[in-house]
């Protein structure tokens, strides 16, 4: 019973493979899952939802509009009630269709919708399976963390022979066991972690801040927490929600980020600064706006410095395990090594923010992780993909 208690929500879109669902899900149901099952329009002309009803004992689902099953269990509670979601089979289609973001039925919905992790068999004829728009759209599902288990290769239903043969349900039924069983990498452990920019106000109206949108910083949030961490995120300013099942705290300005953060220090395990904290705020905030004057065609603000707040944890005499930041625009590896010893840290993710298309305000970003004795480049990927790897290789070297 190596799935006991675990929630698998089982899609199948429409495949000649699809009348394998039904032996997956009495496999699934041996090793002790609650599976609930979800089928597309096409899926129907394959296996019939009684079929897939009487293995799963449960009402398959199919429609997005249905007020008896919102009475119920409606998407978004299904979405929320899975700690797996599997695409058996996962047809051409539905892959452009997760690929594009589509939610135009129910199962494309669901995969929009669910926090959790989402694993595809893909089966399809081996000559669509090798089809460049197939593989873009594997490429880009890969890239957003989906899971893609297979194909197999072998001989086809069609007579061809090459790659898109669904996996065998019972080698499924192991890789759902591996995926929902291994122990989570930061199980239990204590994270506070820094996102977004900080504001420091020069009058009610104006502040000076930089362009971060707290995406990476949200982004390790969300892959700490898979990885089974209690994570408490200080955020600046972001129009970010805050992952699920993280606690938020939100601050405006650097002192307040530094408040924030020293005052739950003591309680923590794992520093991560990802906060793009200014290093300087006006000497003054002005009571009331600030007004232009005729006669005057320069302004001079005077600046003091900020507290550094990951330097401020790593001076701690019991300080946790700590990992910062940098973000240069030349030499960067000597700034990113220089940060790591001056403010005694014990890791630093260094991004070359001077490159078009990743580092501030980008969707994708690209890191060279540096510690004492060692480092390791992580490839230009979307942040989620990004914050997955440097959450595997934090773990790998997190020292209590
Ligand atoms: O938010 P996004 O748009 O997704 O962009 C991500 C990012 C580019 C902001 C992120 O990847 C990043 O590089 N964050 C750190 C930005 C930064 O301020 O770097 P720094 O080199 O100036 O600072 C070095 C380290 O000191 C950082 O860990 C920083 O959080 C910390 N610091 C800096 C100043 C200060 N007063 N207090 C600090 O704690």
């Amino acid at each position: 019973m190596r799935l006991a208690d675990k929630r698998i929500l089982l899609g199948v879109s429409g495949g000649i493979a699809a009348y394998k669902s039904a032996e997956l899900v009495r496999r699934l149901k041996d090793q002790g899952a609650e599976v609930r099952v979800v089928m597309t329009r096409s899926a129907k002309e394959f296996i019939t939802p009684l079929t897939l009803q009487a293995v799963s004992g449960h009402p398959v689902a199919d429609s997005l509009l249905d007020p008896a099953a919102e009475a119920g269990m409606g998407h978004i509670e299904l979405a929320k009630w899975a700690d797996l979601v599997l695409i058996t089979p996962a047809s051409a289609n539905l892959m452009a269709r997760l690929a594009a973001g589509m939610a135009d039925e129910l199962l494309t919905t669901l995969c929009l919708a669910t926090p959790a992790t989402v694993a595809l068999a893909p089966a399809m004829n081996q000559q669509m399976f090798r089809n460049a728009a197939t593989q873009a759209n594997l490429d880009t599902l890969a890239s957003r963390g989906i899971l893609l288990w297979g194909p197999d290769s072998g001989s086809q239903a069609c007579g061809d022979v090459g790659p898109g043969r669904m996996l065998d349900p019972l080698e499924l039924v192991e890789r759902c066991c591996q995926q929902l069983t291994a122990e989570p990498l930061l199980a239990g452990v204590k994270l506070l972690l820094t996102a977004g920019p900080t504001r420091e106000a020069l009058d009610p109206v104006r502040y000076i801040s930089n362009h971060s949108s707290g995406k990476m910083g949200y982004a390790i949030a969300r892959a700490a927490r898979e990885a089974g961490a209690e994570v408490t995120l200080v955020s600046g300013p972001v129009a970010l929600a805050a992952p699920q099942g993280v606690e938020r705290v939100d601050v405006e300005s650097a002192l307040q980020m530094h408040k924030a953060v020293m005052s739950r220090i003591g309680d923590c395990d794992l520093f991560i600064g990802c906060a793009a904290v200014a290093d300087y705020r006006p000497a003054q905030v002005a009571s009331q706006k600030i007004k232009k004057t005729g006669d005057n065609d320069q302004m001079t603000l005077t600046l003091v410095k900020n507290p550094d707040i990951i330097a401020a944890v790593g001076a701690l005499s019991d300080k946790p395990f700590t990992v910062g930041f940098a973000a240069e625009t030349v030499d960067v590896e000597q700034y990113a090594l220089d940060k790591l010893r001056r403010k005694r840290l014990d890791m630093i993710a260094a991004n070359d923010v001077s490159r078009a298309g990743q580092g501030f305000n980008a969707d994708d970003n690209a890191l060279t992780v540096f510690w004492q004795g060692g480092q390791a480049a992580l490839p230009l990927a979307d942040k989620l993909t990004l914050a997955r790897h440097l959450v595997a290789l934090i773990a790998r070297h997190y020292r209590p």
